[in-house]
């Protein structure tokens, strides 16, 4: 089926029992079992909830895999994907990706033994050369948050293939409607679902995707072994956020590319990262990976006095951490989402204090940009 069709009807078949359309939210912990040693397939709900299995299941289809596995937030899907590793391994990941993901990096699985390598994983050679006999998973986020740089998947699939690697990218800002990784030759996917996929700022999970029957199984088994998983509730809300996907993204979309037009004609935005403008580094891989340009964008104010008179004056625009509602989102990066990471390195990836972050929301676009252009006359 199409991806509109997909977002609303994959995995849901109408509730058996009464034919319920929305499949219901199977708020339960455990299961009757009819007879010792005989049951229906649901034994306790760490390990399946019929709300759950309905949620992964729709988001395979979306991510075009085969299996899918939720979680209570999207560090949780990313930490499972790691605890498939063991002690010695290595992993090469990229110099500019979420903060969160960082710190669980540096400051939690180091000191379990798993080493890491950063590099700029725009730069195919870069990766290549970072690979060792050691080295079993090249973890990609594309675009980056928040300077939205961009990975060759498919060339990247290749090289950490060759190596004997695995590629994990994490497919947030995108959401499937823009890219879809396994398409491209990635192995898994996940995904903060708190973004675009629930869409409405309201529920925290995250989504691991795979084809491999094999690491499905050990993901399955770390799901219900961890046991941070995606509560019934917030199950049901991603489902019920996932059916309108499509048509959030499209208009997420119209309004990300007119606010980044906007942005880089703007004097006072001394540099804009948004993917659709022609002066991106990697306009043309994004033409050719991605299915639009999204709505996550970052510019530059020049100072941290000119990003605070700027962020106090919005008051359309929300400012908060997070990303991927329906409402427009504005945040500073250094101090708020990436201030886990190394002052050296945010500087050197260029998260300075004068860097805006801001996910356009899908409003409509004249009312966004007057609230822009009155936070700017502060400036
Ligand atoms: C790209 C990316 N990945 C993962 C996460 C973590 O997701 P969560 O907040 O659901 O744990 C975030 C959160 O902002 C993110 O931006």
């Amino acid at each position: 089926m199409g991806f509109s069709t997909d977002c609303i009807h994959a995995g849901q078949e109408p509730e058996p029992v009464t034919g319920a359309v929305t499949f219901p939210i199977f708020q339960t912990s455990t299961y009757v079992q009819p007879r010792l040693g005989e049951h229906k397939g649901w034994e306790y709900a760490r390990t399946k909830n019929p709300t759950r299995s309905v949620l992964e299941a729709n988001l395979a289809a979306l991510e075009r895999g085969k299996h899918g596995h939720c979680f209570a937030s999207g560090m949780s899907a990313i930490d499972v994907v790691f605890r498939t590793l063991a002690k010695g391994d290595h992993v090469v990941a990229g110099e500019n990706m979420y903060g969160g993901s960082y710190r669980l990096f540096s400051k939690v699985l180091e000191k379990f033994g798993l080493e890491f390598s950063y590099v700029d994983t725009s730069k195919v050679d870069a990766v290549r050369a970072a690979i060792r006999p050691a080295t079993k998973i090249v973890f990609l986020e594309t675009p980056t948050n928040p300077m939205m740089t961009l990975t060759d998947i498919a060339a990247c699939a290749e090289v950490a293939h060759a190596g004997g690697a695995l590629v994990v990218v994490d497919n947030t800002f995108c959401s499937p409607y823009l890219q879809r990784p396994l398409e491209l030759g990635a192995d898994v996917v996940v995904h903060s679902t708190t973004k675009f996929l629930n869409g409405h700022s309201d529920s925290v999970g995250g989504a691991v995707i795979c084809n491999s029957d094999q690491l499905a199984e050990k993901i399955g088994f770390l799901q219900n072994a961890v046991g941070a998983i995606l509560s019934p509730f917030d199950s049901w809300l991603v489902l019920r956020g996932v059916k309108t996907l499509a048509v959030r993204m499209k208009r997420h979309e119209e309004n990300g590319v007119a606010m980044a037009n906007y942005l880089a004609h703007h004097p006072k935005a001394k540099k804009v990262y948004y993917p659709g403008l022609p002066d991106h580094p990697q306009h043309a891989l994004a033409k050719r990976q991605m299915d639009g340009f999204g709505a996550m964008i970052s510019f530059e104010l020049g100072s941290y006095q000119n990003a605070k008179k700027f962020l106090d004056r919005v008051r359309l625009c929300s400012l908060g951490e997070s990303l991927g509602g329906v409402e427009t989102l504005i945040s500073h990066p250094e101090t708020m989402t990436h201030a886990s990471v190394p002052i050296a390195d945010r500087q050197r990836l260029g998260i300075t204090s004068g860097l805006v972050r801001i996910s356009v929301g899908i409003e409509d676009i004249e009312d966004l940009i007057a609230d822009v252009e009155n936070a700017f006359e502060g400036v």
